[in-house]
């Protein structure tokens, strides 16, 4: 059969001289195509006597075969000459800067629990931790915060379902139960090894932490973060107190910040107190350490004697006060975020905004900067 040698011979010149892969694949096509010359020899065996199959069949076959390999040969060889050219044509350039990588930020609250952990630890105070699961007792009852006082719901606390003892465990509303765990003197040792294990006084700590209350608009979340301060020692008065308070604040704000302590009740402290700080609101944004405002930033006061000796210690012996700040708030203030939320809605855009270079070496004096 002729006409079989003469397609083989035309479609193996076409392939030896198509240029590129494209031309490759329109000849491919037109002969294994589904409409291709050789798939319609293949399909015309169907309708030939058995001997004139037994013939055409092996014939037609190899040509099949032989067009095959010889299609995939020419492919092999256009791409490795495109691979070649293109290794030719192109040039590394060693001198183009890398692309920039992108690097995590620290979140502005563990920036400013950094700094005010860096400030405390300068004036001598070290660090404890309590669970955030809290009981009762820690959170309400040792903090003299009686059974049914309104108090208690004025902290809009998460409980837990009681437990088989009928004990309701709950997230702490505030971080003061580290105090109670820190005075406690406990033999037995902490829950967990992150736990602030009972100290003897002197005590002086402060205590970093999340919090909780069922609350949210612009300026509360129901999780926030605190950092409480406890100092229990012998003749220990609200001049220290002040003093501690003012010079952190003046070391946070790394300026002089002028503060006034408004008289204020919490069930745990007598006499309790607010301390203000000075501010200007009157440009739309609140200036911290200028104007004629004052703005809330701590609650405080001096320890009180039921705390004390709830705790086992005995208030003829020991004195002590105590303060409370709201982390994320001082945050906005120094750092100039308008919204409490975006603080935890996790946006990488705000992250990469406000966020923090991790690798700054500390510097008490002024906090980190
Ligand atoms: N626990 C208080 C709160 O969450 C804050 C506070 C006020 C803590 C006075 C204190 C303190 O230690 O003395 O509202």
């Amino acid at each position: 059969m002729t006409d079989l040698t003469t397609l083989e011979t035309e479609l193996s010149a076409r392939i030896a001289a198509a240029p590129d892969g494209a031309a490759l694949e329109a000849v491919r096509v037109e002969a294994l195509g589904k409409s291709g010359a050789i798939s319609a020899l293949l399909k015309s065996l169907g309708g030939m006597s058995p001997d004139e199959r037994r013939e055409q069949g092996p014939r037609i076959n190899g040509l099949r075969d032989r067009i095959a390999a010889a299609l995939a040969e020419r492919k092999a060889a256009l791409d490795a000459a495109e691979l070649d050219a293109r290794l030719k044509a192109e040039r590394v350039d060693l001198t183009l800067p890398p692309p920039p990588r992108r690097k995590g930020a620290v979140h502005p609250t563990m920036q400013v629990m950094d700094e005010m952990v860096a400030i405390f630890a300068d004036l001598g105070f070290g660090v404890a931790e309590g669970p955030d699961i809290e009981d009762d007792f820690h959170n309400f009852t040792a903090l003299n915060f009686p059974p049914k006082h309104p108090a208690r719901e004025m902290h809009d606390t998460f409980f837990f379902k009681p437990g088989p003892d009928g004990d309701r465990k709950l997230l702490r509303t505030h971080t003061s139960p580290v105090q109670v765990r820190t005075m406690q003197k406990t033999n037995t040792p902490p829950p967990a090894p992150w736990i602030a294990a009972g100290q003897d006084p002197p005590i002086r700590i402060v205590v970093p932490g999340r919090t909780y209350r069922c609350d949210s608009d612009q300026t509360h979340t129901p999780m926030f973060h605190q950092m409480e301060g406890l100092v229990i020692d012998r003749g220990i008065h609200m001049g220290h107190l002040k003093w501690t308070l003012q010079t952190f604040i003046s070391r946070f704000f790394e300026g002089e910040v002028g503060a006034r302590f408004r008289p204020h009740h919490f069930p745990f402290t007598e006499p309790s107190a607010e301390m203000d700080i000075q501010c200007d609101r009157s440009g739309g944004e609140i200036k911290v350490g200028q104007g004629s405002d004052w703005l809330e930033v701590v609650g405080c006061g001096m320890v009180h004697p039921h705390v004390l000796r709830n705790c086992g210690l005995d208030p003829e012996v020991w004195q002590g006060f105590a303060f409370g700040f709201g982390v994320d708030r001082l945050g906005m203030l120094k750092y100039g975020m308008p919204d409490l939320r975006d603080m935890f809605a996790s946006d990488t855009r705000w992250l990469a905004h406000y966020g923090f270079s991790p690798f700054v070496a500390p510097n008490p004096a002024s906090g980190l900067s």
